[in-house]
């Protein structure tokens, strides 16, 4: 089990363009899938991306029972996704908070597409393919972001709904 530090924003790594993985059979895609994991978990995010972790390829992870950090999410099934690519599905947005690993103690009120479809590639190198909605079509375009070097901040729209999350939220118990 290896626990990775996760960059945090101001670190110019988490703004560039993840790369394609090219070879699905490579151990060293297992291993950095594994330490994402560990990561995730010991932070106890709901997702994370390579960028998170240094590394600068299209690979992020998801999926959770039930969330401390999200308590009122429904369930989203645990995923690795390779090479992904989104397809808004409406041209409807939906406003809901968002926090980051990468931006430890704060949320901010972020614009997602209410409904998309995502398609990439498992571990195994199967495709994916999925239509969703809700809490797991935000944690898909909120972690496939990370892909392109943006962060939610940059989503923000209206900062008068950004702040600290122990301020916004004091009844919640909070990881980050
Ligand atoms: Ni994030």
């Amino acid at each position: 089990m290896t626990v990775r530090t996760i960059l945090r924003m101001g670190d110019p790594h988490l703004l560039e363009m993840a790369l394609p993985v090219r070879d699905f059979s490579t151990n060293a895609l297992k291993v950095l899938i594994e330490d994402m994991f560990d990561t995730m978990e010991a932070a106890g995010g709901v997702g994370l991306a390579a960028p998170q972790i240094g590394v600068g390829l299209q690979v992020v992870i998801f999926g959770f029972e039930r969330s401390e950090r999200y308590p009122d999410a429904e369930t989203v099934p645990q995923t690795i996704l390779i090479n992904p690519l989104i397809t808004a599905l409406s041209a409807e947005e939906e406003f809901d908070w968002e926090g980051c690993l990468s931006v430890p103690g704060l949320r901010g009120e972020v614009p997602r597409f209410s409904r998309i479809r995502y398609q990439g590639f498992g571990l195994d190198g199967r495709a994916i393919d999925r239509t969703v909605e809700g809490f797991h079509a935000r944690v898909v375009q909120h972690e496939c972001d990370h892909l392109i070097g943006k962060l939610y901040p940059m989503r923000v729209r209206d900062f008068t709904r950004f702040g600290f999350t122990d301020v916004l939220f004091p009844d919640r118990k909070e990881v980050d």
